[in-house]
């Protein structure tokens, strides 16, 4: 069983980037995925460990950015009884229930600096040292993380260990944004739209060619997960309908209509001044060929004599 035929999507981009994960599953190294809001790192994370040695083993999950900073320590490493306040019997951590298994960290960016020491010494010797404990113990296990952000800008502000983004860094599998796999959409609005039409027991609608090519024109901020969300609330309130360009929500409309004009300009919601847009542009074109009319004529689309009755009208004075 091909555990990544739940990755939806023929593009070159993500072709190689399975490619790669499939490599790097069968072995035991450690991976950093990396890609925007949405684009399924968990879902190539779930994937690999699902083919990975360990896929009988413990797949425990941690969501860095979902613990205050205080408690992500014992919550990973485990602590003593009486370690702090409140800790009134000691725990065991994370890495000790995942040992023999797989731990996905996810939001690896959020883990706050003074536990990224601590994840580096794992990564260099598989030992943890609980809260409060002077003993550390081994464990064994296989690490896959995920950020959803540049770990260089964060190095460059000082806000993550570049040692131990090297070590995380083995594999770097980077999950490329929606927008430019645009071959992918077809194949995930029939996926989402099979998947939704079984869940919800309702007729799949149908979208309509415009339909597709405004999805291929928009700009996907929130990826995979937007397009699925679009895909399930469309089957619901027109399931086994035709979809429209006017069913879907204004900002696909926008994307489609500006790509449709030949200067891709949009008018701005609240309006503009045709004369000084005209005299700006005309100022700029001046600006940009030094004076010379005959170029600014050229670059605005204008004759010599509409350049210079326009200049006129506008009271540019002869340089
Ligand atoms: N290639 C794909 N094929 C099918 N479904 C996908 C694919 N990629 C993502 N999805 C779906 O899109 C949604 C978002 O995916 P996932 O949670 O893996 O994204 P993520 O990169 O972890 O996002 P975030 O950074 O916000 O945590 C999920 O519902 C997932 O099932
Ligand atoms: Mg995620």
């Amino acid at each position: 069983m091909d555990h990544f035929n739940s990755i939806i999507g023929q593009s070159p981009a993500l072709d190689s980037l399975i490619r790669s994960a499939k490599i790097a599953a069968s072995t035991d190294v450690t991976i950093l995925i990396k890609g925007e809001t949405g684009t399924g790192k968990e879902v190539l994370a779930t994937a690999i460990q699902k083919a990975s040695a360990r896929a009988n083993k413990k797949f425990i999950t941690l969501n860095c950015a979902a613990l205050p900073e205080g408690l992500i320590e014992s919550e990973l490493f485990g602590h003593k009884k009486g370690a702090f306040t409140g800790a009134n019997s000691s725990t065991q951590g994370i890495f000790k229930a995942a040992d023999g298994g797989t731990l996905f960290l996810d939001e690896i960016n959020s883990l706050p600096l003074s536990i990224q020491g601590k994840l580096l010494r794992f990564l260099d010797s598989g030992e943890c040292l609980p809260v409060g404990e002077t003993t550390s113990y081994k464990v064994d296990v296989r690490i896959i993380a995920a950020t959803n952000s540049d770990l260089n800008k964060q190095i460059a502000a000082g806000e993550f260990r570049q040692d131990l983004y090297f070590r995380l860094d083995v594999v770097p599998l980077e999950l490329p944004p929606l927008a430019k796999r645009t071959e992918d959409i077809e194949h995930l609005v029939k996926h989402f739209l099979k998947l939704f039409s079984e869940t919800h027991s309702i007729a799949a609608p149908q979208f309509s060619k415009p339909v597709l090519k405004a999805l291929k024109a928009y700009k996907w901020p929130g990826n995979i997960r937007e397009l699925r969300n679009l895909c399930e609330r469309l089957s619901i309130l027109l399931s086994g309908r035709v979809i429209e360009l006017e069913n879907l929500p204004s900002e696909f409309r926008a994307t489609q209509q500006a790509s449709n004009r030949p200067t891709g300009f949009t008018l701005p919601e609240m309006g503009l001044q045709m004369d000084t847009l005209e005299a700006d542009l005309i100022f700029q074109a001046l600006d940009r060929t030094k004076g010379n009319r005959s170029k600014s004529a050229k670059l605005l689309g204008l004759s010599r004599d509409t350049l210079l009755y326009r200049m006129h009208k506008h009271g540019f004075t002869a340089q």
